[in-house]
């Protein structure tokens, strides 16, 4: 089965959870870049208001072609209760090329169910597995247990 995992990450959290996943299950990895600063306060704002709002960032061009998967496992921050941006404009550019997806979201405290669920809809796809991470399971390293039993339901 040919995978792809793919994922945004503004601080680092998410983008840690998608190598856990991806050291778990081989195939590709794609982190997706947005064009827009989003370090410092104001950016912080503007980012959480653009989520709000549901409106997709700019981002670069990506180097897999996730057509070309069985499949494609996409992380997000959580934004406002919201997909971040740059997942956002992923899963709009590319959703008619999905066969099938997991999704997984980071986050502080909340927010997460929310997302996943958005994330289906986005996609047009059910996602096989679902995998939400707190601040508190990041911190303590439970993030890496999940990771794994997420990546191996995927597998059976
Ligand atoms: C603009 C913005 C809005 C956020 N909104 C939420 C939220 O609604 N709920 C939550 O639990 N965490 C929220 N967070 C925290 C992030 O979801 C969390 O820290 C995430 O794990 C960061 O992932 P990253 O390091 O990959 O960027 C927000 C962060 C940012 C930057």
């Amino acid at each position: 089965m040919k995978i792809l995992t793919v994922f945004y990450s503004r601080t680092g959290i998410t983008a840690e959870v998608a190598r856990a996943v991806h050291v778990a299950l081989g195939g590709d990895l794609e982190e997706i870049k947005d064009t827009r600063k989003r370090d410092g306060m104001i950016n912080y704002l503007y980012s959480g208001m653009e989520a709000a709002l549901k409106k997709p960032a700019k981002i670069e061009p990506v180097r897999h072609d996730p057509g070309a998967y069985d499949l494609v496992i996409i992380g997000t921050p959580v934004w406002s209760h919201n997909i971040s941006t740059p997942v956002r404009a992923y899963l709009e550019q590319n959703k008619a090329n999905f066969k099938a997806c997991a999704f997984f979201a980071t986050c502080a405290s909340s927010g997460a169910a929310k997302v996943l669920g958005e994330m289906e809809t986005l996609s047009g796809t059910k996602g096989r597995e679902l995998l939400e991470i707190n601040k508190k399971e990041y911190r303590s390293g439970a993030f890496r247990e999940k990771a794994g039993q997420f990546a191996k339901r995927l597998l059976a």
